[in-house]
């Protein structure tokens, strides 16, 4: 079940958070990094959030239980090309054991469906080029626009922004 996210979620979605970037980075983000990752903190970041009109997220449940979640809104790039795409998907996570059976499929329709009420019409999203989940976002069209040197506990990796300049599209 896909449902829009309240902030009595901010602890369900920080688990999955923290849970999904462990088992998604390992090997790619310094284990050192990934080790201080608390659920207290990203807590409190999520409970910021989720009071944030702008901000769209949605969680899909199992059980009564959140497995995974999408956020997204406003597009953060001020200038350049990526500028020109009105809306950012910021983070999907779902826990391992219910990746591939088409969850992340429902949340992106479902922030897409909301975003697109908001008058948000294209989309950009960030990904680490080591991240196998590239391959979702081209399945789902996403053209590479970008990529840019970032850091991460020390560590240089790629980033590749994807866009879609009419989201509808990822619903094909
Ligand atoms: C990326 C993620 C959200 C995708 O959700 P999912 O539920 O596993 O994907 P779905 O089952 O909805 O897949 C939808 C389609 O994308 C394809 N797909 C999914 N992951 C893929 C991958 N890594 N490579 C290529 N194709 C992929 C599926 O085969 C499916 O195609 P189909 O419609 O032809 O059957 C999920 O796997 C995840 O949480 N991964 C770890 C966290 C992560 O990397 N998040 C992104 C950070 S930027």
């Amino acid at each position: 079940m896909i449902r829009k996210a309240t902030w009595v979620d901010a602890l369900a979605i920080a688990s999955v958070h923290v849970e999904s970037w462990k088992t998604t980075y390992s090997g790619i983000v310094p284990d050192a990094y990934l080790e201080t990752l608390a659920v207290g903190e990203k807590q409190t970041l999520w409970e910021k959030v989720l009071r944030q009109s702008d901000h769209s997220v949605f969680v899909a449940e199992e059980n009564g239980r959140v497995v995974g979640f999408v956020s997204g809104g406003p597009n953060r790039a001020a200038d350049g090309l990526i500028a020109k795409y009105d809306g950012e998907l910021y983070a999907i996570y779902l826990l391992k054991e219910v990746q591939g059976k088409g969850l992340g499929r429902q949340l992106v329709q479902a922030l897409v469906g909301d975003l697109t009420q908001k008058g948000i019409h294209s989309l950009v999203v960030w990904v680490l080029a080591d991240n196998p989940s590239r391959g979702f976002y081209e399945r789902l069209g996403g053209e590479k626009l970008a990529e840019e040197r970032v850091e991460i506990g020390g560590k240089a990796l790629w980033e590749w922004c994807y866009g879609w300049q009419d989201m509808q599209t990822m619903n094909e």
